[in-house]
């Protein structure tokens, strides 16, 4: 940028910071004022149609516009009027903010040439949510992804998703406006639970319910640092798969603090590794005797085989709160070692087979530390949530920063999706659960 485009970059930055001061002045009565003068004006006008009927004597060779205007003044006046109204309805303000806000952030090409805002319209389907188009000089939208806090700065939103348009000439920002954040707090309601054979309800996102299909993604790896709403969320999974008929099983090596007494009585709890062991086992060979008795009727998975059969087979889930201290080998001896890779072998057959037969994992973590969770059982945990978390623990649960970079230090209950979904998990108060057991 040159000095000369810098310095009217800044001039016009600074006449909108004194509009915006202007508009932030409660709109009505400032738009009820304007109007009340534009019809004073109108009366004024016309009260002085005489003085400019004698002003048309005066003229020997009147022009034919003045002419007009003189003999119609009240008309003239509104016809003006409107015209103003409506340059001001058409002229793009927006498109000029644009292209300055993301010179100032410097979204612009190797030659400088900056995206330009081209449509800017409410989502039909979704009224809090405005998409922006921009035709896109040759940025990648990895380039968008990378500017992506920039980007909600700049435009004053929370981006809900970016992609290209049409072509790659063109981008779509999905967006809200940033005063339009999600609740810190959302209240779980019994109606919230899906209708859905095994649909789990995680909270509310920017365009609606955020849930997830266990049929179809069948494991999930719950991250996030301590107080970022991990076991919270994982107990409101829990217990919407308790409604649904599912069985659950917990392990929790703290001794059962962080589930009291109410969850013991509908789960089978596990405090220590022999148990462990030994229920994980338990639910390896119920996976090999589905995997027979659905081959026997050639059925592809759990649903078809209670349809066909006519049974309930339940879905099985295993959830374990802190699932890198119990994988965790450091300063073990041979046998504990030993014990553990066991332990490790039947939650990989699990996260490799359990999709079709109905056995699940939920599996939540707050260690930065990728070499506790095998590659092998982490590559089968498709639906990734994240809440707020440092780069590392970020990376390990999303594959990327995204939750370092989107979720604020401050946040409670607020997840990121593998898919970029952000969402505000319900708050689920454990005593309402134990009073309806
Ligand atoms: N969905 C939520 N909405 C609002 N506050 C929450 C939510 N989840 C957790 N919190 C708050 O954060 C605190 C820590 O939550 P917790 O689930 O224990 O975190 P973690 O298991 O990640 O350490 C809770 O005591 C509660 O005050
Ligand atoms: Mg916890």
């Amino acid at each position: 940028m040159t000095r000369d485009e810098k310095f009217k970059l800044r001039r016009r930055t600074t006449r909108r910071e004194i509009w915006s001061r202007v508009a932030e002045i409660p709109n009505l009565p400032i738009k009820v004022a304007l109007l009340a003068v534009y019809l004073l004006g109108a009366v004024y006008v016309q009260s002085k149609q005489e003085t400019a009927d004698a002003f048309m004597e005066t003229l020997i060779l009147p022009a034919p516009l003045v002419e007009a205007v003189c003999d119609n003044l009240l008309r003239s006046y509104l016809l003006a009027g409107v015209i103003v109204f409506g340059v001001l309805l058409i002229y793009p303000f927006d498109r000029k903010m644009v292209e300055d806000q993301f010179q100032s952030i410097g979204l612009a090409n190797s030659a400088g040439i900056v995206p330009r805002l081209l449509r800017k319209r409410r989502d039909k389907d979704h009224p809090r949510v405005t998409i922006w188009e921009f035709n896109n000089p040759s940025l990648p939208l990895k380039m968008w992804e990378d500017k992506r806090l920039a980007i909600e700065a700049a435009l004053d939103i929370n981006i809900i998703s970016m992609k290209y348009g049409k072509s790659k000439g063109r981008i779509i920002v999905y967006a809200v406006p940033a005063k339009d954040d999600l609740p810190e707090h959302i209240e779980w309601k019994e109606e919230y639970l899906s209708p859905d054979s095994f649909v789990l309800t995680l909270g509310d996102g920017y365009i609606g319910p955020v849930t997830v299909d266990l049929a179809k993604i069948p494991h999930i790896l719950l991250g996030g640092s301590t107080g970022s709403g991990k076991s919270v969320l994982l107990k409101l999974l829990l217990m919407q798969a308790l409604y649904k008929g599912a069985e659950v099983y917990v392990a929790d090596f703290k001794g059962g603090v962080d589930f009291p007494p109410a969850w013991h009585e509908r789960c089978r709890m596990c405090f220590e590794e022999d148990d462990l062991l030994e229920l994980l086992t338990g639910l390896a060979d119920e996976l090999e005797r589905r995997k027979r008795l659905f081959k026997k009727t050639g059925c592809p998975n759990l649903d078809e085989y209670n349809k066909v059969k006519g049974t309930h087979l339940k879905r099985l889930i295993f959830a374990c709160d802190e699932v890198a201290e119990i994988l965790d080998k450091s300063g073990a001896d041979k046998t504990r070692k030993d014990k553990l890779s066991s332990i490790e072998s039947k939650l990989s057959i699990i996260a490799r087979q359990g999709r079709a037969f109905g056995i699940h994992l939920i599996l939540a973590t707050q260690r930065p530390d990728a070499n506790l969770i095998p590659g092998q059982i982490r590559t089968n945990l498709g639906c990734r949530i994240c809440g707020r978390a440092d780069s590392i623990l970020s990376q390990i649960i999303l594959d990327s920063t995204a939750a370092a970079d989107q979720i604020s230090k401050e946040a409670r209950g607020r997840f990121l999706l593998h898919d970029g979904t952000v969402f505000q998990g319900y708050w689920f108060d454990e005593r309402q659960f134990e009073r309806s057991g």
